[in-house]
């Protein structure tokens, strides 16, 4: 958000500030750094309650965002995928290969599906904070998480006998290293939930939920 121009009054403010600053005992350049700070947390408090709301009706209403809810349908598809690509080179009759390349479509298409609402949240983020950051990091893995499974998906196309002989080897290697990086992207989106509060509803709301005077009527 583009910087507001100070104001003459603003500029009053200040000298009237640092004045106070010097009749208290303080250096001026103690009272600017006061203010900044103040300002800064000021910053942190606008950034972090955008972070909790929508940006458009389609990521889900307040307290209740659509992506944590679509994530469960790639990660379970891509850990099953890589459940039958095992079972189909380790156990005699090697048919799992077949289940597997249905579950990594479904995995793709869920994927790609939550990623759409991911990117919604992503939006709201501040730039140049942590949470942006980690948030960029979790939606360059999950990308590569998502291409690995794509590039597995052709493999397994292009063996046309992958059911009879169990998941090509490359796919199964692919499968392997998506979900080991799914692992890692899906500790960034839990940071990103539970520990920066991307799209968790305010305290105050929280905080009426666990109140015994108050109770919810939801
Ligand atoms: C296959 C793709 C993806 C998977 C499996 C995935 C997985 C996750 C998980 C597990 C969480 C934690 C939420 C919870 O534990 O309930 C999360 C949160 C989050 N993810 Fe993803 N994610 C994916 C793609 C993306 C993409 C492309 C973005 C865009 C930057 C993104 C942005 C976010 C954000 C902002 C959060 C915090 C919660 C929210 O605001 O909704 N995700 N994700």
């Amino acid at each position: 958000m583009p910087e507001e121009s100070e104001q003459p009054e603003e500029k009053s403010e200040q000298a009237a500030g640092r004045a106070a600053a010097i009749a208290e005992g303080s250096s001026p350049e103690q009272s600017e750094q006061s203010e900044q700070s103040e300002q800064s947390a000021e910053q942190a408090e606008r950034s972090m309650r955008a972070a909790h709301r929508p940006s458009m009706a389609a990521a889900g209403p307040y307290g209740h965002p659509i992506h944590p809810m679509l994530v469960t349908i790639p990660i379970g598809a891509f850990v099953a995928t890589l459940a039958f690509d095992i079972a189909s080179v380790l156990i005699e009759g090697r048919a799992y290969g077949r289940p597997a390349v249905w579950l990594s479509l479904i995995g793709i298409v869920g994927g790609l599906v939550a990623s759409l609402f991911g990117f919604v949240d992503y939006r709201r983020l501040t730039k140049g904070t942590r949470a942006h950051a980690v948030a960029t990091r979790h939606m360059i893995l999950m990308d590569v998480v998502l291409i690995c499974f794509v590039v597995g998906f052709f493999v397994r196309r292009a063996d046309s006998n992958y059911y009879l002989y169990g998941t090509p080897k490359i796919a199964l290697a692919l499968s392997v290293v998506g979900v080991g990086i799914m692992l890692i992207g899906g500790w960034l989106g839990g940071k990103l939930a539970y520990s920066y509060g991307s799209r968790v509803a305010d305290e105050s709301d929280q905080i009426k939920a666990h109140s015994l005077s108050a109770p919810s009527t939801d």
